[in-house]
């Protein structure tokens, strides 16, 4: 089976599992993990912010850092693929107790005249207010789409003006980095808090962290302790995802080309593929699925009409080949 379903379904190389078993620990609920210090501050400078913590997933990394903008009774603008609205179960209502409204984009862009409309200042006990718009870059249910940095300036520019904060959903920011050059501290730059995941393209098998301010990454520590994601020995977790990115960041490219190869053989335009994710359309997802795992391919319907391919870490150039060729005899 060739597993094209999501970028979160790699294994641990060997070189990480090594680095794993090596890493220097201690109980991190004390704040004594070495090498979850050391990832941490690594990430938080790579994105120019002061602090960053380490989180089991990039959902409850998500759940912190949007708590951490937005509060109980107020609301966050998004896209209406984010992640944070379709496929996080409704944790930030149910946790933080916000409410979201959303904006929609063929893909996935930020639309500032729609947030414009949406957005609602603090009027007293009439409306809702707006207290932070958040952003995915790359967007995953859009194809995994690359926002432009000139965008996301203009909505951190727009955010503040009115006293309201961005969040950005960074699962596969270092896609967005890697396809485009973008520096990370410029994508740092245009949030006040954000959440990366070193589980998706990068290849470890946990990890994910909120990245910000130090005061919000304080508070972010209480609440993720108060949720159960405090862990103690979690070094051996951060050690994979400081393996990962000093070695499978800049591999990403070759996930970015298998991706628009795999779009030509769906009939998609390949140059529609920012980095690797391809969504399409077809009229019976489910049913073309079925038929692509009959052939060896795993892949995903993310809705009634719409077909998803994710390249990663474990799909080789001969694996995509065959992918596909398969593919392609499903479509024709
Ligand atoms: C854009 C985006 N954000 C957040 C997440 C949540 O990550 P996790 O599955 O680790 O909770 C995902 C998962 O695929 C994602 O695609």
């Amino acid at each position: 089976m060739i597993d094209l379903r999501s970028d979160t379904v790699t294994r641990p190389t060997e070189a990480m599992r090594a680095a794993m078993a090596a890493a220097e620990v201690g109980d991190d609920v004390y704040g004594e993990d070495p090498t979850a210090r050391l990832l941490e501050e690594r990430v938080a400078d790579l994105f120019g912010h002061e602090a960053a913590l380490f989180t089991g997933t990039g959902s409850l990394a998500n759940v912190l850092a949007v708590a951490s903008v937005v509060g109980a009774g107020q609301e966050v603008l998004c896209e209406a693929r984010a992640h944070i609205a379709r496929a996080e179960l409704g944790a930030h209502g149910a946790v933080t107790g916000l409410t979201m409204r959303t904006w929609s984009h063929p893909q996935g862009r930020i639309d500032l005249a729609a947030i414009e409309d949406l957005f609602a200042p603090d009027l007293g006990p009439f409306f809702v207010p707006t207290a932070a718009i958040s952003v995915e870059n790359t967007h995953n249910f859009a194809g995994g789409a690359v926002l432009p940095l000139a965008a996301l300036e203009a909505v951190r520019a727009f955010a503040h003006e009115r006293g309201a904060k961005v969040h950005l959903d960074g699962a596969r920011i270092w896609n967005a980095h890697v396809a485009t050059g973008t520096p990370l501290a410029s994508y740092g730059g245009c949030a006040d808090v954000l959440a990366v995941c070193l589980s998706k393209g990068l290849g470890a098998p946990v990890g994910s962290l909120v990245v910000g301010g130090q005061d919000a990454i304080d508070e972010a520590r209480v609440r993720r302790k108060r949720l159960g994601g405090g862990m103690r020995q979690v070094g051996v977790l951060a050690a994979a995802g400081l393996h990962a990115l000093d070695h499978h960041l800049e591999r990403l490219a070759d996930d970015h080309a298998h991706a628009r190869l795999l779009a030509e053989a769906c009939g998609v335009d390949p140059s529609t593929v920012d980095t690797n994710i391809v969504v399409f359309d077809h009229t019976d997802a489910a049913g073309f699925v079925t038929r692509a795992r009959e052939a060896g391919v795993l892949i995903s319907a993310v809705g009634p009409r719409s077909v998803r391919l994710v390249t990663h870490l474990d799909v080789s150039r001969s694996d995509t080949e065959t992918a596909a060729r398969l593919l392609a005899s499903l479509t024709t």
